[in-house]
């Protein structure tokens, strides 16, 4: 499963990338405003430190708008998802990129009908939210599995984009269902790392070597 990092901070995205946990990065208009950044600017300084797609938002509701946002975000660098929503006029914008060969990103996605729709677009990333569904009493993973069954029964290319991922649970879930990409904020990619037996273990290993009165350098 590929990483993408959902954040603008330019020093969490640095971080991960010098690990190799950063095969991309989400960013939304939420993110930027955070970042206290030009939306330009912050993406272009994130296009130059990671390879991967970078996925930039545009914020217009109507089609036509929505496509000279997308115009213009794309011209950043040539690693620019270029990012909607899933609105008729989000769908209507993909089909006018995905035509000129442009990566897009269909978001807010909350049912699997809508993610046939972004793929019958051309989308190359659909994202559904796991958290917010689950937030509203539903299963994201769930919706993550109905998704991979219906792409891999038409044998869609849309790749999947686990979003709003909150928890090391949803991380691990996503995998194991098959979700092509995640997306999850630095602090949950870091999360992934902990385990109280790990903690304990070493807790103990320490102080054994203490015991021993050895050094090893
Ligand atoms: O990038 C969109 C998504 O990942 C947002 O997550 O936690 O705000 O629901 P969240």
């Amino acid at each position: 499963m590929k990483f993408f990092v959902d954040t603008a901070d330019i020093a969490a995205i640095k971080e991960l990338h010098a690990l190799g946990m950063v095969d991309g990065v989400t960013t939304n208009p939420s993110l930027i405003l955070k970042s206290g950044r030009n939306i330009l600017e912050v993406t272009k300084e994130i296009c130059d430190l990671v390879e991967g797609p970078v996925s930039a938002e545009v914020v217009a509701t109507e089609a036509k708008d929505m496509i000279a946002e997308g115009m213009k975000l794309s011209a950043i660098a040539d690693n620019i998802a270029i990012k909607v929503p899933l609105t008729w006029a989000g769908l209507t914008a993909c089909k006018a990129f995905a035509s000129e060969g442009k990566m897009v990103n269909v978001t807010l996605c909350f049912s699997a009908g809508q993610a046939l729709l972004a793929a019958k677009a051309g989308a190359a990333f659909i994202s559904p939210f796991v958290g917010r569904l689950d937030d509203n009493g539903i299963d994201g993973c769930e919706l993550i599995n109905d998704i991979r069954t219906i792409y891999d029964n038409y044998d869609f290319q849309t790749e999947i984009l686990a979003a709003s991922v909150r928890t090391v649970n949803h991380a691990i879930e996503c995998a194991r269902i098959g979700a092509d990409v995640m997306t999850a904020p630095p602090a949950v990619i870091k999360a992934m790392a902990n385990h109280i037996l790990t903690d304990k273990g070493l807790e103990q290993f320490n102080k054994d070597w203490a015991a021993t009165g050895q050094s090893i350098l």
